[in-house]
């Protein structure tokens, strides 16, 4: 079995879905977000407003830089712009299975509308901004993506049970 990759846009549910994931499979899990809030000791919203957007987008290409020389398979669920930067792209293809979580765009403006901490959607028209980036993003998700698994509707539990047999 190869590493599995977690991709998506965000609050489609990476990170719970991971974590599940790497306990029913007995490996380890790493989350691009937590890593990195960790190592700099500061909120991601943070690193946005104090160093800026790219410093963030560099530090994410660094941690999958150094998870390549990973001897044993873990799961990893990415933050939702990874896939933007086509370096990262390649670094994920290296890296083992990219399944794709792909959540409506209604289930995703109610996962994420309350929350603070996702500086791309703060301020003004949530559901605009939203739209505009799954747009940008979608063909991206699509082309690395082995697996596409659609989360709408379904449990932690039944996700990685459905995960776990395509796998
Ligand atoms: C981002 C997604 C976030 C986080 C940052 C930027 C994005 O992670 O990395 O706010 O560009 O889509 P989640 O996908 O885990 O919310």
């Amino acid at each position: 079995m190869k590493t599995i990759v977690l991709m998506g846009f965000m609050g489609a549910g990476k990170t719970t879905i991971g974590k599940e994931l790497a306990k029913a499979i007995n490996c380890e899990f790493v989350d691009t977000d937590v890593y990195i809030e960790k190592e700099q000791e500061k909120k991601i919203s943070d690193i946005f407003a104090e160093d800026g957007e790219e410093v963030f987008r560099d530090m994410e290409t660094t941690l999958l830089k150094r998870l390549q020389d990973k001897d044993e398979i873990f799961v990893l669920s990415l933050g939702g712009g990874i896939p933007v930067r086509k370096e990262n792209r390649t670094l994920l293809q290296n890296l083992g299975t990219i399944v794709y979580l792909k959540a409506s765009k209604e289930e995703i403006i109610r996962r994420v509308s309350k929350d603070v901490n996702r500086p791309l959607l703060q301020g003004g028209d949530l559901e605009r901004k939203i739209a505009n980036l799954m747009d940008a993003r979608e063909q991206i998700y699509k082309d690395i993506a082995h697996l596409e698994v659609s989360t709408d509707g379904k449990t932690p539990e039944q996700l990685v049970k459905e995960i776990q047999n395509i796998l």
